[in-house]
């Protein structure tokens, strides 16, 4: 891509339009900077030009930096000096922020004298959720322009704010109803007039005042911003780099934000993060899918089943404006499901993170009956009953008779077999499998399972659904428990174990805390309920003895007050419990185990590694395309750390022959076959290769 292609500059009245037009989203690459340099330069050069207006075509202003260059050389113009150049420029220049002005196309803009926005453009600094801060100026300029308060506000959470807000802040002079580009040369045209030195954000000193006069301001500011980053270095030096702008002249503190800026991006920290941001990308991408498949059209939502799951389902379709009926076999069900969703919406509302006309706009989208006939109504219908093979099929048999042609028909089974399911139908091209996570109207990952049937634009409607109520889609094939519950199940069976061989709950959910889960297995176990796993395993006939122990004792977890901790009344948090104890040491005891000490690094070890193994098992039998869906699976399913990129991308950061080692030391010491490593992991280990060396393949069907 040349320059030219993408930076076009027309004259009009004697002053440039200058668009950037740079598909899709207008990313600062090379390419781009310098068109822009080029640009700037010629406005620099001909007298006669007054001054440009700066725009971006389609729906972005600019979403940033190229991502994909950080880590590489980068070559010049960097973006900063390009802003360095424009703002000293001598000329006006209007950013007109037609759409999102993200990272360093924000940079951009306040480099501009001047700044008017589209009514629906959004403008952020998310550079901290890719592990960074924003490098072109952006902790120097924002606070000059909008307060220390705000700016850190921006620049520590990422959240981006509308034209509206960035009006009232001051972040842009003006909005503009209509014609942006017409307000944006009239603005220039003003500015011309009044004969006024082009204003530089650099120069506005105001708004640090309240800061320079409150050495503690900062702080106080920045601490409950950074208790919710969990101690991550990116959100840390985004305050340091603001503190710059405060304690030091602009230049000084411009050299402070590059300084910390290159620490941040060759952190591990950050390298994981831009890899999760690409995998997330590429989850939902199949190797085999022609390219001129188009999803179908879905403007109506029908979900069966009022349970928690069918509920937080139908959240999801209501929140993102998608009308949604939810069919229950009797009233009293439905009614419970209708209740439960109308008590979670409130929660939300008295949080105060959604306005109650909002709730009740979102409960008008969501219509609940036990009248099977609307099955008919649905572009999508989503199943969402018992884990029970029979029921299912039953179930998908009369969706079969009612739905209308054409409509995806969707499973949410968490293990069951989507073939035998699509099976019961006449047309298993349109079943597949779309399993939520619990919460289902919070979790973000959508795992999308392609039975051997289902066909391609079935697929892709179910991504372009997903993507529509704000999922992160990864598509999967079919076997008990895809990808996630797969490897889960692996780790569970460890955290058992190492109870049985001597650790306590405590001690197995500190060190899965401690490498970076929000929760450890035990009291995710009674969050979730104890009962669920119990049933099942009484149903197939196997045992989880401590697990098992526990429920025996009517131990079902935080709805009892008691599971693997004991809970105070109305409290959530965990608290170790002595009888947990006796149940784990006579358990052991009854079984023949002697317990042993267990380090917090075998614990790790035992709660990770077989996990990766599972998921070298799965890209093995070509259920998972490539290992970063498995990373994309972990990350927004299960509260995997991002800072950390995923199970498969840990493991190639820790190497693989390193990881080989310990899963066969644990195999012969303990005995267990579940931990021998995987052929696929022995081969890269053999070859010094990671995961990351494979190349994507099919699913397969
Ligand atoms: N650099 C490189 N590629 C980018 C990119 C970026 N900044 N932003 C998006 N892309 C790519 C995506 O990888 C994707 O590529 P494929 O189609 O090949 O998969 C394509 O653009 C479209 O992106 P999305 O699928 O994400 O489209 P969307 O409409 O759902 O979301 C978005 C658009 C909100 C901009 C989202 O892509 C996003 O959040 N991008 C990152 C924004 C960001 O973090 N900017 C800061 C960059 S760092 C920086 O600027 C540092 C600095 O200070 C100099």
């Amino acid at each position: 891509m040349t320059s030219a292609n993408v930076v076009k500059v027309t004259e009009r009245d004697g002053a440039l339009l200058i668009e950037m037009d740079n598909p899709p989203v207008n990313a600062l690459g090379i390419a781009l900077r310098r068109g822009l340099m080029a640009a700037f330069e010629r406005l620099a050069r001909e007298s006669a030009l007054k001054g440009a207006v700066l725009t971006g075509t389609g729906r972005f202003f600019s979403a940033g930096a190229d991502i994909s260059e950080f880590g590489k050389t980068r070559e010049n113009p960097l973006l900063p000096e390009l802003i360095a150049f424009l703002e000293d420029l001598g000329k006006p220049v209007v950013a007109a922020i037609n759409g999102q002005a993200l990272g360093g196309g924000l940079e951009l803009a306040l480099g501009c004298h001047y700044r008017i926005a589209a009514p629906a453009a959004r403008m952020g600094l998310p550079e901290v959720k890719l592990g960074l801060l924003p490098g072109a100026g952006g902790t120097q300029r924002l606070p000059r322009l909008i307060g220390v308060e705000r700016a850190l506000a921006m620049i520590v959470t990422g959240e981006p704010i509308d034209a509206a807000e960035a009006k009232t802040l001051g972040l842009v002079d003006d909005v503009a109803e209509g014609d942006l580009i017409g307000a944006a040369f009239r603005l220039l045209e003003g500015a011309v007039a009044r004969g006024v030195r082009p204003p530089r954000t650099r120069d506005r000193e105001e708004k640090l005042a309240a800061a320079r006069a409150d050495s503690g301001l900062i702080d106080r500011i920045a601490e409950p911003l950074l208790k919710r980053q969990r101690g991550l270095p990116a959100p840390r030096a985004c305050v340091e780099a603001v503190r710059a702008a405060v304690t030091l002249p602009f230049e000084e503190g411009l050299k402070r934000e590059v300084e910390l800026f290159a620490q941040l991006v060759n952190s591990p920290e950050s390298k994981a993060q831009r890899h999760i941001f690409f995998a997330e990308r590429e989850a939902a991408k199949l190797p085999d899918m022609p390219a001129d498949v188009r999803p179908r059209e879905v403007n109506k939502a029908v979900v069966i089943g009022a349970g928690t799951m069918g509920g937080g389902i139908a959240m999801s379709f209501a929140n993102f404006g998608i009308p949604v009926w939810i069919i229950d076999q009797d009233h009293e069900s439905l009614d419970r499901g209708l209740a439960r969703i109308r008590e979670n919406y409130q929660i939300t509302v008295s949080r105060g993170s959604l306005a109650a006309d909002e709730m009740e706009k979102r409960l008008a989208r969501i219509h609940g009956t036990t009248d099977w006939s609307v099955l008919a109504e649905g572009d999508v219908v989503i199943e969402a009953v018992f884990e029970e093979l029979d029921l299912k099929q039953r179930i998908f048999r009369m969706i079969d008779e009612k739905a209308r042609p054409g409509a995806l028909l969707a499973t949410n089974t968490s293990t069951l077999d989507v073939n035998k399911i699509a099976a019961a139908t006449s047309r298993p091209e349109d079943v597949l499998g779309m399993h939520f996570f619990s919460p289902a109207n919070v979790m973000r990952l959508l795992e999308i399972v392609r039975a051997s049937k289902t066909s391609f634009d079935a697929i892709a409607t179910a991504i372009a659904i997903g993507r529509r109520i704000g999922k992160v889609p990864a598509v999967v094939g079919v076997c008990d428990g895809f990808v996630g519950n797969r490897m889960l199940h692996r780790r569970t069976a460890q955290a058992e174990r190492l109870l049985l061989e001597g650790a306590l709950p405590q001690d197995v959910d500190q060190a899965v805390v401690a490498f970076g889960f929000p929760m450890g297995p035990f009291a995710m176990g009674d969050l979730a309920g104890l009962d669920v796993g119990w049933r099942i395993r009484k149903a197939r006939g196997t045992k989880a003895p401590i697990s098992d122990a526990l429920c025996e004792a009517g131990r079902f977890g935080q709805k009892t007050g008691a599971g693997y901790y004991r809970y105070e009344k109305g409290s959530r948090t965990p608290i170790p419990d002595p009888e947990v104890e006796r149940i784990i040491i006579e358990t052991s005891k009854r079984l023949g185990i002697t317990r042993r000490p267990i380090s917090a690094e075998e614990i790790t070890e035992r709660m990770i590694y077989p996990m990766i193994n599972e998921g070298a098992r799965i890209l093995e039998e070509r259920i998972a395309m490539r290992a970063s869906d498995i990373d994309v699976i972990w990350v927004y399913g299960y509260g995997w750390p991002v800072w950390r990129g995923g199970p498969m991308y840990y493991a190639d950061q820790v190497g693989l022959g390193q990881i080989e080692a310990r899963l066969k030391h644990y195999a012969e010491t303990l005995n267990d076959e579940t931990l021998r490593p995987a052929a696929l992991l022995s081969r890269l280990a053999a070859e010094g290769k990671g995961f990351s060396s494979l190349p994507v393949q099919p699913i397969a069907i």
